[in-house]
């Protein structure tokens, strides 16, 4: 699989010297001199990650023009403390046991320690939220809101064969597009932007999420063993029932094979059956023909940037995510 590479993609000199200085406040901002919270709290963090959602309220601040200013830089770490305590929580829920190429830190440390770690995290990301003044302060709290209903969508209708296309949605655009676009719209907040690029960066934001959830969803059944750094399947054993899944449940022949499967936990044969079938449908095509409609709503939401360098790389970026998927 060819792995999305952000900073490369978006190709901005100058926002490649911001992200060189971005690693050393993200990884000040946790350590606090409590040797076992310290170790917890970087565990994930030393493991890497794209740190798309700084890239994107970074470059969405500079329109890669200029250098990140320490407020921009700043913007990008509590984006990313509130993504790095989403996970915690998240592999969490899904009993994850591996992250970033890494044991998960609940398998690590166990879930009390995950939960209590990544509320840390997530006061870490308020209290520099909070710095940065009261509207982007504001705006992270309606997004951890918006973040955790999408959660709490999804753990509703777990295993939940009949899950319609409306919980699907509901659930990704609060788990996961909502932070993508209120990543863009710090940097709005962070370089004083006008109302009208604030946003057309957030409707962006919020359709490549859109785009990188499906990714997410569409790997979870056509990936091979070694291709996400976590196994295969995992959403159709954990009763996450995504995008294809439900194209495929709804299809006259695969639908009753795959509905007696699945509505519970599996073992690792059922969990293959259903992914076969899965793979089998239409199901892969449909969602890659959805992601492509919210790639086509990035392209058409940069318009609005009044930037030119910032319009292409972002165009770039939101077609990028495509990279690896199956053809349409
Ligand atoms: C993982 O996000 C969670 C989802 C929204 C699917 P990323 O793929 O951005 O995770 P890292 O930060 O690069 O590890
Ligand atoms: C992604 O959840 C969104 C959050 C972590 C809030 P998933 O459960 O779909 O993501 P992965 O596959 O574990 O990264
Ligand atoms: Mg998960
Ligand atoms: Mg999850």
């Amino acid at each position: 699989m060819v792995r999305v590479n952000p900073l490369a993609t978006l190709s901005m000199p100058l926002l490649d010297e911001d992200m060189r200085r971005f690693e050393p406040l993200l990884a000040e901002s946790i350590i606090i001199g409590d040797p076992f919270l310290d170790e917890v709290t970087t565990h994930l963090l030393a493991a890497g990650g794209k740190r798309l959602r700084p890239l994107l309220a970074i470059a969405s601040a500079t329109g890669g023009d200029r250098e990140g200013t320490q407020d921009d830089l700043l913007g990008g770490v509590s984006l990313e403390l509130m993504h790095l305590a989403s996970l915690y929580h998240d592999d969490v829920m899904d009993e994850a046991t591996m992250r970033r190429n890494v044991e998960s830190v609940n398998s690590r440390f166990g879930n009390l320690v995950a939960i209590v770690a990544g509320d840390f995290l997530m006061a870490r990301s308020a209290g520099i939220a909070a710095d940065l003044g009261t509207p982007v302060a504001s705006l992270l709290a309606r997004t951890l809101a918006l973040l955790t209903r999408g959660q709490v969508s999804e753990v509703r209708t777990a295993f939940d064969v009949n899950r319609s296309m409306d919980d699907y949605y509901e659930a990704i655009k609060g788990k996961t597009a909502a932070l993508m676009a209120s990543s863009c719209r710090v940097g709005a907040l962070t370089s004083g932007a006008s109302e009208e690029r604030a946003d057309a960066l957030d409707a962006y934001g919020e359709a490549i999420g859109l785009v990188f959830q499906l990714r997410d969803d569409i790997l979870d059944i056509t990936a091979v063993d070694g291709q996400l750094g976590k196994p295969a399947g995992q959403d159709l054993a954990e009763g996450i029932y995504t995008y294809p899944v439900l194209v495929a449940l709804a299809e006259p022949t695969i639908g009753p094979r795959l509905s007696e499967i699945l509505g519970s936990p599996l073992d690792d044969d059922q969990r293959e059956d259903a992914r076969l079938l899965v793979a089998q449908s239409d199901g892969i095509a449909a969602a890659m023909s959805a992601a492509l409609g919210h790639v086509d709503e990035a392209v058409a939401a940069t318009e609005g940037f009044g930037s030119a360098r910032l319009q292409q790389g972002f165009s770039d970026l939101a077609r990028s995510l495509l990279v690896g998927l199956p053809e349409a």
